[in-house]
């Protein structure tokens, strides 16, 4: 397949994501040779750098966040061919001038890709701008990065803007979640197999955890982080995301040819999404924990109620899972990082070892999604020897490093090269981020009408006590969890 080149300009050229992420993916389909011949890479930001300095903090971030072995002389060499910089406060109608000089390319088709890796209060304005220059046609794409606003209102405002200049099939919502090899491969365990899907139901499934762990603080991205919390962070996009791909239902396809197939899986997530059962007023309180580390307000610089912490109780009301709990949570600065799905499933309906030694384990399936990137069916074997029957926890593994000889790429490197070929599947669609707003906001709204504080936990624990109260009290425990 040959590809059209690509302007692909990142808003936001020298921050934190475009540095640490979208370079490094960018580099890898370099070094792979999977850049379209005559792409260019060009950063916009404010600081007032010239193509050289800009390719310098750029090889900088490259040698700090590629692993070492795939570093190549010649494929650092043909990036940094491409590489510009342009400075241009996003913000303000001056300077737009030359982003267009350097995006006219006459006669020649060419796909402009514009990553926005900015507030996304600047969505719109950047896009009317683009739009002024007429540096927007039907070729070109848009990716945002999240959060898409703050709450529903705000969302669907940003969304607005955006759907103002572009159409929705030109827009990347990114959640580089989707782009992980394990959740993509949760699609193919769920349906390219048999064996789980007569199972994959309330009658059999106890309940879900979902958990997302985090050993890092907020370091340098404070002043973000600290308006958006835990929940608008995580939970409204990666976390819930991650829910809709263990609940829904069987897509007609997943893959196959652009055009027809990128609708199919989205449109089950958003139906999941729907059948969230609301948490609203009384019913937040129950089924929430809020938690801060207790050191937040000092690495912050000021005391703060934003949460770096939330467990919660969710439920999908539909005939497959009425009545199963999805227990979610996430948090920064725990004891592990960790994230993984775990379907815990039901006890047999008939004790047929009453007499044996040991207990037998409900099956729980975990999928891990790092570390060390897996699979595993927990389940109840036999402990050799004669006389009687001893029972024993066992599980069969499946790891990634083991079974692949290639490494699993970065998400962003893979949803990268989607954007380049055009296939958005992978890609939040704007009804999907407003359903997940919509069933957030609630939450939000409780929080503050009743102005709870977050609970302290210690940096490196398992995250507030509260969060085990949660499953306690319905009989259950968050796996691996001990404190
Ligand atoms: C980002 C959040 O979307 O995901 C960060 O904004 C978080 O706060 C990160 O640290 C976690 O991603 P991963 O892939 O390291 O689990």
């Amino acid at each position: 397949l040959t590809l059209p080149p690509c302007d692909f300009t990142v808003f936001g050229g020298t921050g934190d994501l475009a540095l640490r992420k979208l370079l490094p993916g960018l580099y890898e389909q370099e070094r792979r040779g999977q850049l379209p011949a005559g792409t260019r890479i060009i950063g916009v930001s404010r600081s007032p750098l010239d193509d050289a300095r800009y390719r310098d903090l750029v090889s900088q971030a490259l040698f700090d966040h590629v692993a070492e072995d795939h570093l190549e002389a010649g494929a650092l060499h043909r990036l940094m061919t491409r590489v510009h910089h342009l400075t241009l406060d996003a913000g303000s109608a001056e300077g737009w001038d030359a982003l267009h000089g350097l995006l006219k390319r006459d006669g020649e088709e060419v796909v402009r890709v514009y990553y926005l890796a900015v507030a996304s209060d600047l969505f719109g304005p950047i896009c009317d701008r683009l739009d002024d220059l007429g540096l927007v046609t039907p070729q070109c794409r848009v990716v945002l990065e999240k959060p898409i606003g703050s709450d529903l209102a705000s969302s669907r405002r940003v969304n607005d803007a955006v759907g103002h200049v572009f159409e929705e099939r030109q827009v990347f919502r990114i959640d580089h979640y989707l782009g992980k090899e394990s959740v993509q491969n949760l699609l193919v365990t769920r349906f390219a197999n048999v064996f789980l899907e007569p199972i994959w139901n309330s009658r059999w499934v106890d309940h879900v955890q979902i958990t997302v762990s985090e050993t890092v603080g907020v370091g340098g991205r404070g002043e973000y982080y600290d308006k958006a919390g835990a929940l608008r962070d995580m939970v409204q996009n990666h976390l819930l995301q991650l829910l809709c791909l263990v609940a829904m239902e069987p897509p007609t396809h997943v893959g196959g040819a652009v055009g027809t197939a990128e609708d199919a899986v989205r449109d089950e997530k958003l139906k999941v999404l729907r059948a969230l059962v609301p948490l609203t007023g009384p019913d937040v309180d129950r089924a929430t924990v809020r938690g801060q580390y207790s050191s937040y307000g000092e690495e912050l610089g000021h005391p703060s109620t934003t949460e770096t912490f939330v467990a919660l109780r969710a439920e999908v009301q539909n005939w497959r899972w009425a009545g199963v709990p999805f227990y979610l949570r996430t948090g920064k600065r725990l004891g592990r990082k960790e994230s993984t799905i775990d379907v815990a499933f039901k006890e047999p309906p008939h004790a047929m070892f009453p007499d044996s030694e040991g207990v037998s384990t409900p099956n729980r399936l975990t999928i891990r999604m790092q570390p060390d990137e897996g699979m595993q069916l927990h389940l109840t074997a036999k402990h050799p020897g004669p006389g009687g029957i001893r029972l024993h926890p066992a599980s069969l593994g499946l790891t990634y490093a083991d079974t692949f000889d290639e490494r699993s790429p970065e998400p962003y490197e893979r949803l990268l090269m989607d954007v380049m070929r055009g296939i958005p599947t992978l890609f939040m669609r704007r009804d999907e981020v407003e359903a997940a707003w919509g069933w957030i906001e609630p939450v939000l709204e409780r929080w503050q009408d009743t102005a709870v504080e977050p609970v302290r936990y210690h940096p490196g624990t398992a995250g507030p006590a509260a969060a085990d109260r949660l499953l306690a009290r319905e009989g259950r425990a968050w796996h691996g969890s001990e404190r």
